[in-house]
């Protein structure tokens, strides 16, 4: 006898039976539903979802979650209703305190400095903030009594414009990541106000939910290894590099973009330039001498505590880079292809629904920035300055970026 075929596509004698069956089975299972939610209801919980969720046939309780998660499928996220909703009652609140201008001291300049225009380009809040804060707020942040804050137990720690807004941006898509928004710069300029007051900065979290912040310029300030190892040993360090030649022509950049009078980058670049001498104490230069900085952190830090994330293959393929990202931070891998999509125009990765949001969400060069002319013969200089500090990264961390290639 053939199986019930709830599609009742073949007309022989057995499927009224069993398509019976089965409609009763699908009404059954509409009362449980219903009842779970009106017990949902009694516990006075429904009040925080935002919309009716009953008309929705896949079923009441992942509706309500399955909003927060963006371009998952329900199926996905059935797996995750708890966290994923945890972190929907959680959400409104830190954006809202941490998004706000000029958030932390003289650093905001800094803070958004890998921001595109589309994110936070105006830190006043008409970016992500603002989206982020449209689910109705209401009574969600009087909810918030559960969970709290906790240092972060793992930090993106560089590198400036290799690619950390990104990641954070992504990473923050998985319900069991909760980060700030801005960068706090807590263990490079302002260690003096102490762990109680970077605390307080965190977002609120569960149980089983991970803390995190970024700041890029931990990686090349000399005291940030000894001082997050004295918060915490365990702390989980993530990396993201990229080819330091290009890294330092995105860096000046970003300045020149700010400051139109600084010399050239030629000038910058050289100390003595026919001898052949390369100015290591210019940042855009020294912050990719990437080798001379993980010594530091490795005198701190076992590397199987460190994770290098490529920024090359973070814009190449994000859901690759993102799957050794979640493995590392111990989390179920939910971050995957579906969430993004390719915006050929802006050559950049694009999260179908940013976290919190139901709209696209892209990154990337700022749209028009005049990219200035280098001489090749500079850059070229700068590739055989960088390339045995490169092999020796490679080498130290079993791991072969390619740039040299
Ligand atoms: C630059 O290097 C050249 C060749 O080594 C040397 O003759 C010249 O004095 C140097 N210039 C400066 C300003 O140090
Ligand atoms: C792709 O990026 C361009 C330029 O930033 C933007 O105008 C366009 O709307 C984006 N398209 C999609 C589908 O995101």
């Amino acid at each position: 006898m053939a199986p019930p075929d709830p599609a009742g596509a073949h007309p022989t004698l057995p499927e009224p039976l069993s398509r019976r069956i089965f409609r009763k089975f699908l009404l059954m299972l509409c009362s449980l539903l219903t009842s779970l939610y009106v017990f949902y209801c009694l516990a006075e919980r429904c009040q925080t979802l935002s919309r009716p969720v009953v008309g929705l046939s896949g079923g009441g309780e992942e509706a309500g979650p399955g909003r927060s998660v963006p371009a998952g499928g329900l199926g996905e996220l059935a797996a995750w209703p708890a966290a994923a909703r945890k972190k929907r009652l959680l959400q409104v609140q830190p954006w809202r305190k941490h998004r706000p201008p000029a958030p932390h001291g003289d650093g905001e300049e800094a803070a958004w400095e890998e921001e595109p225009p589309g994110l936070a380009g105006s830190p006043g809040g008409s970016g992500a903030g603002s989206s982020v804060a449209e689910p109705p707020p209401g009574t969600l942040a009087l909810l918030l009594d559960e969970g709290s804050k906790q240092l972060p137990q793992a930090i993106i720690i560089g590198v400036k414009k290799g690619g950390t807004r990104a990641l954070l941006e992504f990473l923050r898509v998985h319900p069991d990541v909760r980060a700030v928004g801005a960068e706090p710069h807590f263990f490079d300029r302002s260690y003096d106000k102490g762990l109680a007051w970077y605390r307080d900065l965190m977002p609120r979290t569960l149980d089983g939910q991970i803390t995190m912040e970024k700041t890029p310029s931990y990686f090349v300030t000399r005291e940030a290894p000894a001082r997050i190892s004295a918060m915490s040993k365990a702390t989980k360090l993530i990396v993201v590099v990229r080819d330091p030649v290009t890294r330092a022509v995105s860096d000046y950049t970003q300045t020149l973009s700010k400051r139109p009078d600084i010399p050239t980058f030629e000038s910058l670049t050289f100390r003595n330039r026919s001898a052949g001498l390369i100015d290591t104490s210019w940042s855009a230069i020294q912050i990719g001498l990437y080798a001379k900085h993980l010594e530091h952190w490795l005198r701190h830090f076992p590397l199987r505590q460190m994770l290098f994330v490529s920024g090359e293959r973070l814009i190449r393929d994000p859901a690759g880079e993102l799957g050794r990202v979640q493995d590392f931070l111990g989390l179920k891998r939910i971050i995957s292809d579906k969430h993004f999509y390719f915006n050929q125009t802006k050559g950049f990765p694009c999260l179908k629904k940013a976290e919190g949001s139901g709209r696209p969400h892209c990154l990337g060069k700022t749209k028009g920035r005049p990219h200035p002319e280098i001489e090749r013969e500079v850059l070229r200089r700068l590739r055989d300055f960088y390339r045995p500090f490169n092999r020796k990264f490679y080498q130290m961390t079993g791991q072969d970026f390619g740039w040299d290639g």
